[in-house]
């Protein structure tokens, strides 16, 4: 935005208004221009619009209205502002000019402190309108701008949920996959090396020394079988399949604190989802939730709730450990809970961990049943 110097044109017919005007004017620093036709103010209009325009009204050819008119009509002179010049008595005439819309009228004879006064609180009206209209436009694209910052970052989060929705998916899939093919081959050929084995011994004329290191081989054996079958089920327990959520859950809780030593209490409503993925979500968040408890807690105590609230699930997870650290609820280093967060908004659900008033960690969430 150019401040620098107004400019004001002059137009009047007589030289010696001209040269009345400009002297007092350009006094005062503005960028004078004066010219004595209607056909010389458009040529210099041409070059350079200027911020205001001193007027007469009586000129031969061309008087001052139809200038006015003809700045006024085109679309790039249209708001500059423009004052007449005109003799006291014609006041029908001032009238006339004011209702046109010019900005005010000077008259003459001039009163030479009169005139300056005038224009500088126009000048410095049109300076701040300047201003008002160039912060406006500042304004305008600055909030432009950030909205458009805004839903690229929207869409650039929805892109973030579909990627993760669909990583997890894969990843549920993958899971799936590899425990059938641990479970089915593996598994099968071992209990076929079992049963070899068992033969073996049976059928073997050898010494003792023989058939207890049999002996010691089908333990090894039953030993990787269960392994195995632990293998499978962490990866995707087909229990959550074949028989629901309830007792997956006990199941694993079973696990769990035959591994860790820590005591699973259960409070179960018998209640699931027809949706096979929201069970699945929920028992994710169920061992998430445990191996935080094994990993963090130091608890010796786990309580599970699981009932239906209006048509909600709601899974409720509690230790007795040393409470969760409020810095580490929203961290971006969390990156176990940011997945449970992610996995119940993909359901619509919602999801809440807190250290407890007295002792330990509450964990819950909320999915809708169906
Ligand atoms: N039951 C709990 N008791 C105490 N602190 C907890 C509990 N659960 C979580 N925390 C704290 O919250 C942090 C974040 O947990 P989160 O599961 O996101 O990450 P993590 O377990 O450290 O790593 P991972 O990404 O492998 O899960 C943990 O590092 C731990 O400090
Ligand atoms: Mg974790």
């Amino acid at each position: 935005m150019n401040l620098s110097k107004p400019s004001i044109l002059l137009v009047d017919d007589q030289i010696e208004n001209l040269l009345l005007l400009n002297g007092i004017l350009s006094k005062q620093g503005y960028n004078v221009h004066a010219v004595k036709s209607g056909k010389e103010a458009f040529e210099r209009i041409n070059v350079s619009v200027p911020d205001l325009i001193l007027l007469d009204i009586m000129m031969p050819e061309m008087d001052g209205y139809e200038i006015f008119q003809k700045i006024k009509a085109n679309e790039l002179t249209k708001d500059v502002a423009i004052i007449f010049i005109s003799a006291l008595c014609n006041t029908r005439e001032i009238l006339y000019g004011l209702e046109l819309g010019a900005l005010d009228y000077i008259s003459k004879p001039f009163n030479n402190k009169e005139v300056v006064a005038r224009v500088k609180n126009y000048i410095q009206m049109i300076q701040l309108k300047k201003i008002q209209e160039f912060q406006n436009i500042s304004l305008i694209s600055e909030i432009k701008k950030r909205q458009f910052a805004e839903r690229e970052i929207l869409n650039a989060n929805h892109q973030l949920e579909l990627l993760n929705t669909r990583l997890n998916d894969i990843r549920e899939e993958e899971r799936a996959t590899i425990a059938r093919e641990i479970n089915d081959e593996l598994g099968q050929s071992l209990t076929a090396l079992k049963i070899d084995l068992a033969w073996t011994k049976d059928n073997t004329t050898g010494t003792t020394d023989i058939t207890n290191k049999i002996d010691t081989m089908i333990e090894t054996v039953s030993d990787v079988i269960k392994k195995i079958q632990r293998i499978s089920t962490d990866l995707r327990p087909s229990i959550l399949d074949d028989l629901g959520l309830v007792p997956a859950i006990e199941w694993y809780s079973g696990e769990f604190q035959n591994r860790t030593g820590i005591n699973c209490h259960l409070n179960l409503e018998y209640i699931q989802s027809a949706d096979i993925n929201k069970n699945l979500c929920v028992f994710r968040v169920l061992q998430e939730g445990f191996t935080n408890v094994a990993r963090h807690a130091d608890a010796k105590n786990i309580f599970v709730k699981l009932h239906s609230i209006n048509d909600y699930i709601h899974l409720e997870i509690s230790d007795d450990g040393n409470g969760i650290k409020t810095e580490s609820i929203n961290s971006k280093n969390s990156l176990g809970l940011i997945g449970i967060r992610e996995r119940i908004k993909h359901f619509n659900g919602t999801f809440e961990i807190a250290a407890k008033a007295d002792q330990g960690t509450k964990l819950s969430i909320e999915l809708p049943i169906n």
